[in-house]
């Protein structure tokens, strides 16, 4: 594929301040990463139910669905992740710039890719939350049956199994999901939206 030439990046007359002027908050992407079956969905989605309930500008991308989609070319590769990612970033710098509280949930497993995407922010608007849980409970929860068929060589380069997790060093939140509940975790995302005044 040819790489794209003589192309001028045009600013809008709108921006992202005036849309967060006229929505009464921030923009942010709440980026969630963690093992398959630690509760990112569960916990990005239960972020954006409460800020919808708050009236908040809000969105949540999730691996699954949009590897229906946008990336139903990628798979679990290393060098397909890395792309599957790097798209995913790329959508969610949008999202922001159109003013919305972006939540995405991709297992991301390689740090220097979640670095990456948060080298396309700017100062608070990559909040990284590291859904924390063992291995042993993932593969205890199991909820799509994925792990029991990696331990049988069913599926191949299985994250925790037969291909890395590389857990974040300091991520802005971190969640251990097996120690609190789904609500516990949306208090604690929603209190850090509020100390820092985004929402
Ligand atoms: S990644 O690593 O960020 O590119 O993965 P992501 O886009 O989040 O997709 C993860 C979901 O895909 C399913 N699945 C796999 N996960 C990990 N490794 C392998 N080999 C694999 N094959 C399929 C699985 O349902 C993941 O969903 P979650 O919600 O994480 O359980």
């Amino acid at each position: 594929m040819g790489k794209s030439t003589n192309i001028t990046w045009h600013d809008t007359t709108i921006t992202k301040a005036d849309r967060h002027a006229q929505n009464g908050h921030g923009s942010c992407v709440l980026w969630f990463t963690g093992l398959s079956g630690s509760g990112k969905s569960t916990i990005a989605n239960a972020v954006s139910n409460e800020l919808y309930r708050q009236r908040i500008n809000e969105y949540v991308l999730d691996g699954d669905n949009v590897r229906h989609g946008l990336n139903k070319d990628l798979g679990f590769s290393e060098y397909d992740r890395t792309e599957n990612i790097r798209r995913i970033g790329e959508v969610a710098k949008l999202f922001v710039d159109s003013g919305k509280v972006v939540t995405t949930a991709f297992i991301s497993p390689f740090r220097s890719d979640r670095d990456q995407v948060r080298a396309l922010f700017s100062g608070e608007e990559f909040i990284e939350v590291f859904v924390d849980c063992p291995l042993e409970e993932c593969e205890r929860r199991d909820p799509k049956q994925l792990y029991v068929k990696a331990r049988r060589g069913e599926i191949k380069d299985f994250t925790g199994i037969d291909s890395p997790y590389e857990a974040p060093e300091s991520p802005e939140i971190a969640i251990r999901s097996d120690q609190l509940s789904v609500e516990e975790a949306v208090q604690h995302v929603l209190g850090y939206l509020q100390d820092k005044n985004i929402i």
